[in-house]
């Protein structure tokens, strides 16, 4: 079976643009910007993005394209199958993510009707149409028989070609919904808001968000791009590329912010800026437009989210799949077919956790705490904010210590020869061996006793 591959330099670095720009950026970005002191939380996430995570994704790509295997068998190539337990919590987290990400795509993939019929009001039915279960797991089947429909056709011909046509248009609907927003009276105090930074809110709980943001952003620490840099060919420049990827997905969220607050401050509808801030706040500022104008930028609006995530739900379907292609020689189309049936099963849960299942709603109790939180939070923090960080963690950990740093410089080297000696070099091996597992060691091991045990 010949292994698929990207056609162009370009189709990669859309692909990979693509697995990381996602509902994080717009959905989640915002929101996590509002609680954590506006531009205190954007700088901090700045620099995790550039100085922790920019060595990983590096490695991560070097380690694919020096392997052309998936995030497990990456390892077991590289002669140390013993360290392949990290592609096995990077696969596990993948499917944990995938699973939730579905619902909330079915969210929005059900939002995008409503706004096309102009029903503005859904806004005021938010937790009524969520706990809609049959209505909103047809909405996910949905979406996810889009992900797979594309991931069947393999590489090229079918995750290649669709970031193609998809990421030039979510630019396009950004730029336009910018141009829009920046026109809205007020929208001055929203970008104020936005930009300027209130340091006394930042706490090791805000650091803990930003850190697990930037992984789940990045779509780093599980594998994905161990598996698209399994794809690409040995031309291709791997800092170059891991600067794109970094520099697209951090100017989109970036960006939404620009959309998100001019439109809210515009509105004066106050927002706790919790889960609801798109899903309750938007439909009323849409309604706010004027019937026609509110349906078109509605729609436009939920349209560009459902773009977005949908070269995110493939990615995430990849990782899969290539590892059972690769390993067990199972043929695409029937893994793709089975991994997304069994993935909307583990959905469901999930699906049950917004008010309409008891247990799932109310399921667990951290210790020290008094309220409880649902079971798709409880997934979210264990696979974005635990799990992607500690994957993030090995990785830094097996490239400096096992692999070696000497290998991940020859790897870089192909496709790009004035590598070896520079001054990248130097920041990515003192970054790989000292910076990133000391500061992400630490934040990640405070922040997990913080979320779990209550400890500050
Ligand atoms: N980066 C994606 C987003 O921001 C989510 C994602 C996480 C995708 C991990 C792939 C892997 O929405």
């Amino acid at each position: 079976m010949k292994r698929g591959s990207f056609n162009s330099k370009l189709g990669f670095i859309l692909a990979a643009s693509g697995s990381a720009v996602g509902l994080g950026n717009i959905w989640k970005f915002p929101f996590e910007v509002s609680n954590g002191g506006g531009a205190a939380f954007l700088l901090m996430y700045l620099f995790f993005c550039f100085v922790l995570c920019f060595p990983i994704i590096v490695s991560e790509l070097a380690i694919g394209r020096n392997t052309k295997k998936n995030a497990i068998g990456a390892f077991k190539k590289m002669g140390h199958k013993k360290w392949n337990f990290i592609g096995k919590i990077g696969v596990f987290c993948g499917v944990l993510i995938l699973s939730f990400y579905t619902i909330v795509a079915g969210w929005v993939l059900g939002y995008v009707i409503e706004m096309l019929a102009g029903n503005f009001s859904i806004s005021n039915n938010f937790s009524e149409y969520v706990n809609d279960v049959d209505k909103i797991l047809i909405y996910s089947t949905l979406f996810m028989f889009f992900t797979a429909l594309i991931v069947s056709k393999g590489i090229a011909n079918g995750i290649e070609k669709a970031a193609k046509i998809l990421m030039p248009s979510l630019l396009i609907m950004i730029i336009a919904l910018i141009i829009y927003a920046l026109t809205l009276p007020n929208a001055i105090d929203g970008i104020i808001f936005y930009l300027v930074p209130d340091f006394s809110q930042i706490n090791l709980t805000v650091a803990g968000n930003a850190l697990g943001q930037a992984f789940f952003s990045l779509s780093l620490g599980m594998g994905m791009l161990i598996t698209y840099g399994s794809y690409v060919d040995k031309n291709t420049n791997i800092i170059n590329s891991a600067a794109l990827i970094t520099l697209t997905d951090v100017g989109v969220a970036f960006l939404a912010g620009l959309i998100i607050f001019p439109f809210i401050f515009s509105s004066g509808i106050q927002s706790d800026g919790g889960l609801g801030l798109i899903f309750e706040v938007f439909p009323k500022i849409f309604e706010g437009l004027g019937s026609i104008t509110g349906t078109i930028i509605g729609s436009i609006f939920f349209i560009l989210l459902s773009f977005a995530a949908i070269t995110s739900t493939i990615s995430l379907l990849e990782v899969p799949v290539s590892f059972l292609v690769d390993e067990y020689k199972v043929r695409r189309k029937f893994s793709v077919w089975i991994v997304a049936l069994i993935i909307l099963l583990i959905g469901i849960p999930s699906s049950l956790s917004q008010g309409k299942n008891d247990f799932f709603t109310n399921f667990i109790t951290y210790y020290g705490k008094e309220e409880s939180i649902d079971f798709m939070t409880f997934i979210t923090d264990v696979s974005n904010d635990t799990l992607l960080p500690l994957g993030g963690f090995l990785i830094t950990i097996y490239v400096s210590s096992v692999w070696k740093k000497s290998n991940l410089s020859r790897e870089i080297s192909k496709g790009n020869k004035s590598y070896q000696g520079s001054i990248m070099e130097k920041y990515i091996n003192f970054s790989i061996n000292y910076i990133c597992p000391l500061i992400l060691g630490t934040i990640f091991v405070l922040t997990f006793f913080n979320k779990f045990f209550g400890f500050s």
